[in-house]
């Protein structure tokens, strides 16, 4: 899938800039403002590989680097043909972008098999030897920084060999670009204004701790579209489970929803 990136000319021309001077990046952004979508189209750009990893808790050392076919060495040893390369020995071979989605998330451990990477642009794996990165080996990791308190920061020293590249939320008019050329179900112009009015004004509400993205306005008009335009039924569909409220107990998501999507309508030119 190809997109075309709406706006960000700014991030666009920064991230281009580092990754083309061998810089590791660090993208910095909450939840669905556009991380990968900016560093998929870059990569096109620059017509590099791109490597996508996604972390989480659980991820391995063994699968960041990669590990031998045990049935393999089994009969011929280890040699270097058994090596199943895992992402960050792909990449570095490639000379191309490895992706990191939400690097904080990964155990430290494996965080800090990519410092030598980073720092030498060469690893050393066990019984293989050391795999030295080929020309335009760069990192570019996503963080999402409202979820520290569940996650955790990086640590000084990977933060030390990043640049950052911070993305907030766009204009209402890219937001509407974007549910235009993102969304499936063709919603009219009528669907794609409210839908994005309401997912904004998630985001500026009190009772709201964490609002949707852009993601949520495009599922909300796509939504909609199927239920002949009602914006309202489909953001009862949409939403609950992309916001956060500060407090749950005080008002129900559903009576909330609803108060937001009288509002959006008010802002609707039909
Ligand atoms: N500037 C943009 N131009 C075009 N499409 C965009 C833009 N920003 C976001 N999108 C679209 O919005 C959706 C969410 O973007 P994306 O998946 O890149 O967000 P993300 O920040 O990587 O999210 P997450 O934090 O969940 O990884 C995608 O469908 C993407 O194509
Ligand atoms: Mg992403």
């Amino acid at each position: 899938m190809s997109t075309h990136i709406v706006g960000r000319a700014a991030e666009t021309e920064a991230l281009l800039a580092c990754i083309a001077a061998g810089r590791h990046v660090l993208l910095e952004g909450p939840v669905g403002v556009g991380k990968t979508a900016l560093a998929r189209a870059v990569c096109a750009m620059l017509d590099r590989p791109m490597v996508r990893v996604d972390g989480d808790g659980r991820y391995s050392e063994s699968k960041l680097v990669g590990l031998f076919d045990p049935p393999a060495v089994l009969t011929q040893g280890y040699r270097p043909e058994c090596f199943l390369a895992g992402p960050l020995v792909q990449a570095m071979r490639l000379g191309g972008v490895l992706f990191v989605n939400e690097l904080n998330r990964m155990p430290e451990g494996v965080q800090n098999v990519l410092l030598p990477a980073l720092d030498e642009g060469r690893i050393f794996v066990p019984n293989l030897g050391e795999v030295a990165a080929a020309p335009g080996f760069v990192l570019v990791a996503t963080q999402n920084p409202a979820e520290f308190v569940a996650t955790g920061a990086l640590s000084e020293a990977l933060l030390d060999r990043f640049e950052l590249v911070r993305l907030d939320y766009q204009t209402e008019a890219e937001e509407r670009d974007i549910v235009a050329q993102d969304a499936r179900c063709s919603p009219g112009m009528d669907i794609i204004v409210s839908a994005v009015t309401l997912v904004r004004a998630t985001r500026s509400d009190a009772r709201i701790r964490r609002g949707a993205s852009v993601r949520a306005a495009i599922a909300v008009a796509d939504i909609a579209a199927r239920l002949g335009g009602d914006v309202a039924r489909a953001a009862q569909l949409a939403l609950p489970t992309r916001i956060e409220l500060v407090d749950p107990t005080a008002t129900p998501v559903a009576a909330l929803l609803d108060d937001l999507a009288k509002k959006a309508r008010v802002a609707d030119p039909r």
